[in-house]
């Protein structure tokens, strides 16, 4: 559990909160690229850490990240026009470009200077990996291009999507920390081979040993963990994954859902707080071999997540989401799945969601099981705690760059961190 004070201070990321501070030391996802195809393309939406606002591609291919609201008398520029280098309000026409200055003022005398002392809110942004990232903290302390491994592949080797989710990014990245929830929440009821989306059914190594042995590790740029699965004369299962700062997550998927295949494939999350009570969930997999991202693992993604684009709506909200109680369906509850609620990452969604938008720690009652979430909230207290004495939290450096996650079997009782050191931290180092 956590005291209401820290629970407070480790959810919050408004401006001015401990923990905005920390997240505003990160570069982080404000939109697919995809959102904004071309030059000059509607604008966007964009929600990140309690503020309203708007991306834009402007005439020359740049990007804009600007407050939402225009400062004549603050209609949303969402509406607005984009075009010839910048975005028009289309209540008086006054135009910005993608640093926020004001360009024209059109309603204005002639010989008025008032643009010249307009000035909209606009942060960093850069393009890379399919992503437009967003850098809202102090200019001196602006980290390095997130040069994570799935950024850096070709676009052929990568797939991603978004989903928004109702909740505070906390109870998001906490499903994902938490690893033993898979063998319950996740499980199929059915051995059917035709696949259904109620579950998954543990097979493989995974299935072999149902009581794998959890590691953690505290590392400079988050946290490593690991399941140690032993499988007898054949050797050990074990599954690495990562938490970087502040709201990321490597899974290693070398070994597939559920079966023996070897692949070269890593997938993982991140948790954008949109406010306290929202944030935006990117998902994605890469592939660090030879092989491209094919349509079948496309496919795993899609169906694993739940969330085709038929689950989806335009603004990116789920179509089974807590309105509608995430469409559970009782009886496939009986026959099919455990939760009985159709698409793996929905299931995740609509347990984090079923909390309610910020849950209370204060109540809980934290098993030996929870060692690794435990972990993890203490990381990010520390950080928010230590972020107004002037100290960098993890992460935010290069200190990523090299990690991969990965699943292998080991030789029985092998000395895990140093049999896969070369593989955990062996991807390239982009210049
Ligand atoms: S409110 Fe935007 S130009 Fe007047
Ligand atoms: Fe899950």
């Amino acid at each position: 559990m956590l005291t209401t004070e820290e629970n407070e201070l480790v959810t919050r990321t408004g401006p001015g909160t401990p923990m905005g501070e920390v997240m505003r030391r990160y570069w982080m996802p404000a939109a697919l690229s995809s959102e904004l195809p071309e030059p000059d393309c509607p604008p966007v939406r964009v929600k990140l850490l309690g503020e309203n606002l708007v991306a834009f591609r402007d005439t020359s291919g740049k990007i804009g990240l600007v407050n939402e609201f225009c400062a004549h008398r603050r209609a949303s520029l969402f509406l607005g026009r984009n075009e010839e280098g910048g975005l028009r309000c289309v209540y008086h026409g006054w135009k910005y470009d993608v640093r926020g200055n004001c360009l024209d003022t059109p309603t204005e005398p002639a010989e008025s200077s008032l643009k010249d002392k307009i000035h909209l809110k606009a942060y960093l942004t850069l393009e890379m990996g399919g992503l437009i990232w967003a850098y809202m903290g102090p200019q001196e302390k602006t980290p390095p291009a997130p040069k994570f491994e799935f950024t850096q592949v070709a676009e052929s080797h990568r797939y991603m999507t978004k989903t928004w989710e109702e909740c505070n990014w906390l109870q998001g990245l906490e499903g994902a920390i938490d690893s033993q929830h898979a063998s319950f929440l996740h499980r199929a009821l059915t051995s059917d081979k035709t696949r259904s989306r109620f579950g998954q059914s543990a097979s493989g190594y995974r299935a072999r040993s149902l009581t794998p042995s959890h590691e953690v590790e505290a590392t400079n740029y988050g946290l490593l963990f690991a399941s140690v699965r032993p499988l007898g004369e054949e050797g050990d299962y074990v599954r690495v994954y990562h938490f970087v700062m502040p709201f990321y997550s490597l899974r290693a998927a070398q070994m597939g859902i559920g079966g023996e295949v070897k692949r070269p494939l890593v997938a993982g999350h991140m948790w954008v707080p949109m406010d306290n009570e929202n944030c935006m969930v990117y998902d994605w997999i890469y592939s660090f071999g030879e092989t491209p991202v094919d349509a079948k693992w496309r496919d795993e993604f899609e169906w694993g997540s739940g969330r085709g684009p038929e689950d989806r709506t335009a603004d990116f909200r789920k179509t089974r989401n807590k309105t509608n109680n995430w469409m559970i369906d009782r009886k496939a509850q009986k026959t099919l799945g455990y939760s009985g609620i159709e698409g793996i990452n929905t299931q995740d969604h609509a347990i984090q969601e079923s909390m309610g938008p910020i849950v209370d720690r204060s109540h809980e009652h934290l098993g030996a099981s929870d060692k690794a979430i435990i972990a993890t909230r203490r990381m990010l207290l520390e950080a928010a705690r230590s972020i107004g004495q002037g100290a960098d939290p993890p992460g935010s450096g290069p200190e990523y760059y090299n990690l991969r996650a990965i699943d292998k079997v080991l030789p029985a009782g092998a000395h895990w961190q140093q049999e896969l050191e070369s593989e955990i931290y062996g991807a390239p180092k982009y210049a």
